[in-house]
């Protein structure tokens, strides 16, 4: 059966902001992102438990994807996170995806590229409040390139065809991380209203 022929589950995208503590249960809320991370990285994957959680949480903004009716309504079934990050060699500021994830009764229901999308929105209007925040300041947005910001993300290589789809393109060489290979897949994310 097609991915289309589906019947998609209602679900929502609920976005849990660093700092400002939101929402209210944000707390709650973040540790529904882990426990699907958990299930799909160290369950399902083997990856080490230690890991899972790490020194970014704070800083992220994470997106928690939730079924919203039936018996199921609330349960967590996906998860990404983005943080800004600069590098250090050539300044330049860019958007890390990670910690992307998709129960696996619950995959091929455009689950993951609904997680992207809505991480990508939140991406442009960070981006575009930057911009405007610079030019008021006399100075370009951290990390716009002439209306574009960049989005790295660092994929296992079995996955590296989804990020394409969704315009990611590979650079340099496979490497390894958290003793899988991996290939970091960037995105030229165009900002303009
Ligand atoms: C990656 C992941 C989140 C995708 O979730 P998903 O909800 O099943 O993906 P979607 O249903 O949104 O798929 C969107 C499209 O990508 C395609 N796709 C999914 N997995 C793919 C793969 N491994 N390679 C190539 N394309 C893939 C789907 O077929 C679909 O194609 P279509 O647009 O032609 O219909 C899920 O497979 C997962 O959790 N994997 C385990 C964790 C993981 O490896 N995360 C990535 C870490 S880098």
């Amino acid at each position: 059966m097609s991915a289309t022929a589906l019947e998609v589950p209602p679900h929502e995208i609920v976005v849990i902001k660093p700092y400002i503590r939101s929402p209210d249960n944000w707390k709650e809320l973040r540790e529904q992102c882990y426990s699907v991370r958990i299930d799909v990285f160290h369950h399902e994957q083997g990856f080490p438990i230690e890991d899972e959680i790490d020194n970014l949480e704070d800083v992220a903004t994470h997106f928690l994807l939730r079924l919203t009716s039936g018996s199921d309504a609330g349960k967590p079934v996906g998860t990404i996170r983005y943080t800004k990050q600069t590098s250090p060699s050539t300044r330049e500021t860019y958007y890390k995806l990670s910690r992307f994830a998709v129960l696996k009764d619950y995959r091929n229901y455009r689950f993951g590229v609904g997680l992207v999308n809505a991480l990508h929105d939140y991406i442009r209007t960070d981006a575009r409040k930057s911009r405007n925040e610079g030019s008021a300041n006399g100075n370009n947005a951290p990390g716009d390139q002439d209306g574009f910001v960049r989005v790295v993300c660092h994929s296992q290589i079995y996955i590296k065809g989804f990020y394409e789809k969704i315009g990611y393109e590979p650079e340099g060489e496979e490497f390894d991380e958290d003793g899988a290979p991996h290939q970091k897949m960037v995105l030229r994310l165009p900002i303009s209203d």
